[in-house]
């Protein structure tokens, strides 16, 4: 069922972009809500994900799929559209260096109307990129480029760019205790809630983690209980150009 505020954050775009759209859960769930899209374009880098992801969206409507294995910082866009465009970066950007340039290209592309929706982390403050930042840097990943939605906001500002925003959060149902390792694995096993909050936040299998997700996890509990929750910031960016050729993606 579409609600009006999702409704509003969509709007009704002819074409939609899923640019990282990983394993396409998220774009099938749009499609189940956005039945009238003429076409979608799936794009990500792992090419084992986009051929996932092309069937979890063929399978949700009966619009053509385009799906491409690539960087978003490079995509093609080169392409005549047939309408507004709704272009979807979800917890995609921040693993760009270069996000403000890909943000540039996109919002200065020639679309007939529609909307960028990026959804970041909201802040560097935030248990969720804490987590994330801590899960990534006891696997030796850089944290640098890990864009905020603060960021991504000031950014915007600075120059002049309009746009919406709303806070999503999700919380594990319980605080969570364990001592140990074990502990934890136990907690895993029998939790698919929290196996599934945990794979968000750290974009990763928990199973795959071992002792950088126990020490991260251990790192952010106070008193020997911890309360997790997922704040993410979703950016809706209005496109200002109304112009009837768009030479986006090919
Ligand atoms: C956390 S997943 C998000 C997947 C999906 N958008 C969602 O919200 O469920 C991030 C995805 O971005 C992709 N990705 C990261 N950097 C990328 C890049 N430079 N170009 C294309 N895809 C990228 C990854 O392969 C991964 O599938």
């Amino acid at each position: 069922m579409r609600t009006a505020r999702e409704l509003a954050f969509l709007g009704d775009p002819a074409v939609v972009a899923d640019l990282g759209c990983g394993d396409g859960v998220l774009t099938a769930a749009l499609a189940a809500r956005l039945p009238g899209v003429a076409s979608w374009l799936l794009l990500d880098r792992d090419t084992d994900l986009v051929a996932r992801a092309r069937q979890a969206v063929a399978a949700a409507t009966g619009a053509p799929v385009l799906a491409v294995t690539g960087d978003l910082a490079h995509a093609p866009l080169s392409r005549r559209l047939p309408g507004p465009a709704l272009v979807v970066l979800a917890h995609s950007l921040y693993y760009v260096p270069g996000w403000a340039g890909v943000l540039d290209r996109l919002l200065t592309a020639p679309l007939p109307g529609g909307s960028v929706i990026a959804v970041v982390l909201r802040t560097t403050e935030s248990a969720s990129y804490r987590l994330r930042a801590a899960v990534r840097a006891a696997r030796g990943q850089p944290t640098s480029a890990m864009v905020t939605g603060e960021m991504v906001e000031e950014w915007l500002t600075r120059r002049d760019v309009p746009f919406r925003t709303a806070t999503i959060r999700s919380r594990v149902g319980r605080p969570l205790a364990f001592r140990d390792q074990a502990g934890l694995i136990r907690l895993l096993a029998d939790d698919d809630d929290l196996r599934n909050v945990l794979t968000l936040l750290c974009h990763a299998d928990p199973w795959t983690l071992g002792y950088s997700l126990f020490a991260a996890l251990s790192g952010m509990m106070h008193d020997g209980v911890l309360n997790l929750s997922l704040v993410d910031r979703v950016i809706v960016i209005p496109y200002r150009n109304q112009e009837e050729t768009c030479p986006i993606w090919t």
